[in-house]
């Protein structure tokens, strides 16, 4: 079983509308629709935006459905100049930006109890991730870090600050979430973003503008990687 996980409807319901043998299943008040998916076992939910929702819904799945692996997919706003709209960013780790326990002595970004700031993505994953994007005719694609808080960020000088801090290519809500929920399960974890804005401030203007095309990127590559690990 596979585990797919967006955070809202646009950025999975491509993919939802081509699960054969579907099957709901609710947990709390998320909901997980199971099926095959190109010929893999797959299950799906939309977690809803920010962190909490992210690593709630992770978990849910970990535990109910315990999948190989989960890929958290979707949207992002751009972390640095030459990743642009409509560019992929494939993470390496995700971290937590507006973890801060720095008054008491730790780095920014540092998560307690798990003990990092870098929370690691699957590197097996990430380079199946890769490949299935090389087949997308002109996407533009990165591998970094991605920067996770619970903000929308549309502010020049905030990106900045996450990038110095960082060297984040992308900003979002859920990443780092899931792969912090995954970290704690043992489950590799892949995340996967299409940009839709420069996370400044026009992004209130592009982000509904550039969501679509940005999640039709991140579903072609899920389909080349889920057809690549068919059987
Ligand atoms: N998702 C898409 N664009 C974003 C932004 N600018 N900040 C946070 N999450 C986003």
């Amino acid at each position: 079983m596979i585990g797919l996980i967006g955070a809202m409807n646009v950025e999975v319901e491509a993919l939802e509308n081509m699960l054969e043998d579907r099957k709901e299943t609710r947990i709390g008040m998320d909901v997980f629709v199971s099926g095959k998916l190109y010929g893999q076992e797959t299950v799906l939910a939309v977690c809803g935006p920010g962190k909490i929702n992210a690593a709630l819904c992770a978990q849910s799945m970990i535990l109910h459905f315990h999948p190989q692996w989960i890929l958290n997919l979707g949207v992002a706003g751009s972390g640095e100049e030459n990743v642009n709209i409509g560019d992929m960013v494939i993470a390496t780790a995700a971290v937590e930006h507006d973890m801060d326990t720095s008054p008491i002595g730790d780095p920014v970004g540092y998560v307690s109890k798990i003990g990092l700031i870098e929370i690691p993505c699957d590197r097996q994953l990430r380079e199946q991730l890769v490949r299935s994007a090389g087949k997308v005719p002109g996407l533009c694609v990165h591998e970094g870090i991605i920067a996770t808080g619970d903000q929308f960020i549309c502010r020049a000088d905030v990106r900045k600050r996450i990038h110095d801090l960082f060297q984040a290519k992308a900003v979002e809500m859920e990443g780092a979430a899931v792969a912090h929920a995954c970290y704690m399960h043992g489950v590799p974890c892949g995340v996967l973003r299409s940009i839709s804005d420069h996370a400044n401030g026009e992004s209130e203007m592009d982000y509904p503008t550039f969501t679509k095309l940005a999640a039709a990127h991140s579903q072609q590559v899920v389909e080349n990687v889920l057809k690549g690990a068919g059987a």
